[in-house]
């Protein structure tokens, strides 16, 4: 297998980011590159992708909230996480998730949550969460707008 590289996106990740999330379309909507460059340019959000090769095989969100609470520490939350089919259950996500923990710690996070959805109990989503570390210590509130 490819060495596969974590880092922070870019500008230029977006076609790849876009064909990631929708299996494979490379077309970013005019919409998706006005949102791409807000994401960009927010020192609070930060997309992390794994590449091998040359391709983006994963990604994960992370957003960190400013808060009064927790002294002040802020609070870390993953969104978006996603690894293509072919490159599944090859600890990628596990490393970005590693990767999202050490960011976090280094800027004085107080805690860091995610939402994973209850049809995700049984596809390897929250056993993936589990196994670095999560636990299901709050209930999840959601309300589409
Ligand atoms: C869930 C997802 C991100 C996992 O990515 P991944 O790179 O394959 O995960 P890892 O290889 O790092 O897996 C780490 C651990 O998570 C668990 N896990 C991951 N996928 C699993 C699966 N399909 N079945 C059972 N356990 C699984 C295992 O404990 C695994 O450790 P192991 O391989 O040593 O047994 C990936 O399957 C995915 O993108 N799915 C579609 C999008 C999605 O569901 N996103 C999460 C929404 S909350």
């Amino acid at each position: 297998m490819a060495e596969v590289l974590l880092r922070s996106s870019v500008l230029a990740d977006l076609p790849q980011i876009v064909g990631l999330l929708y299996d494979g379309r490379q077309e970013p909507s005019r919409l998706e590159i006005d949102t791409w460059a807000e994401v960009m340019s927010r020192p609070d959000t930060t997309v992390y992708v794994a590449e091998a090769d040359g391709e983006l095989v994963a990604c994960a969100t992370f957003l960190v909230l400013a808060n009064l609470s927790y002294d002040c520490r802020p609070t870390g939350f993953i969104e978006a996480m996603r690894v293509s089919g072919a490159h599944r259950r090859k600890g990628i996500a596990s490393r970005l998730l590693l990767r999202i923990l050490d960011d976090a710690r280094r800027r004085g996070c107080h805690k860091i949550q995610l939402l994973a959805h209850k049809r995700h109990a049984d596809d390897g989503a929250h056993a993936l969460y589990r196994s670095v570390g999560f636990e299901e210590e709050a209930a999840g509130f959601r309300l589409y707008l």
